[in-house]
């Protein structure tokens, strides 16, 4: 187990639905960390992007939109969620279909990547001045770009017929193997598997079965 003093910084990324946030909320009860949902930052900004009229399309209006946009922070039980303008969007509004269908697109998107880039960065600060034990961050590109030094970095997978059938059960309706096409092709930070992250395919063992890997695997 990490010292008692030490902050810790755990990065959790793979694809849609192949179980980051169920792993990275249970981790942070667990571990008593501060919990982040990158992918939820993408679809506040989409949210806010579609909500102006601004499609994906148009770069220079987007440039334009984002320099009004500002970022807050609002702690909801152990998750930090981001807030625009002071308003942090609600769940059905970011899990739209219209969202689900947009936000690859956004997400691919040079500036609105660098508008994030910071701030996410700045949570881990957030962390420790409000005394959690660590952070866990999940997304795409969080164990590459975001916190390429972190000590414990994870890459979850599952087959597509899992990952489908866990959305189903949401009641959502969400194209993942064409968003996943989308965010590992783009230019961007493209979902990859972090250099010498861990890899665990989810399909095959219970959330219980996958947080307790984690966990010994940074207590070991
Ligand atoms: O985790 P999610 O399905 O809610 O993420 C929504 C989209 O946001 C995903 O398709 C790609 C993008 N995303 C990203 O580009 N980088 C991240 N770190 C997290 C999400």
């Amino acid at each position: 187990m990490p010292s008692s003093n030490s902050f810790i910084i755990i990065t959790m990324d793979g694809g849609a639905a192949v179980g980051k946030s169920s792993t990275s909320k249970g981790l942070a009860e667990r571990l008593g960390l501060m919990h982040v949902d990158t992918g939820s930052h993408y679809r506040t900004l989409t949210c806010a992007l579609l909500g102006s009229g601004t499609p994906a399309e148009q770069g220079e209006t987007i440039s334009k939109v984002l320099e009004t946009l500002e970022l807050s922070t609002q702690i909801d039980g152990r998750s930090a969620k981001l807030g625009i303008n002071g308003m942090v969007p609600v769940d059905s509004d970011l899990r739209s279909p219209e969202v689900n269908a947009q936000v690859s697109k956004f997400a691919a998107i040079p500036e609105l990547r660098q508008k994030l880039f910071a701030y996410q960065r700045s949570l881990a600060d957030l962390a420790r001045d409000q005394n959690y034990a660590g952070l866990v961050m999940e997304g795409r590109d969080i164990g590459s770009i975001i916190f390429p030094e972190a000590a414990y970095r994870f890459f979850l997978d599952a087959d597509e017929a899992t990952r489908a059938a866990r959305r189903a059960k949401e009641g959502q309706t969400d194209s993942i193997a064409a968003r996943d096409e989308m965010d590992r092709t783009r230019q961007a930070a493209p979902l990859v598997c972090p250099r010498g992250a861990t890899q665990i395919d989810t399909a095959h063992h219970t959330l219980e079965e996958v947080i307790e890997k984690i966990t010994h695997h940074i207590e070991s």
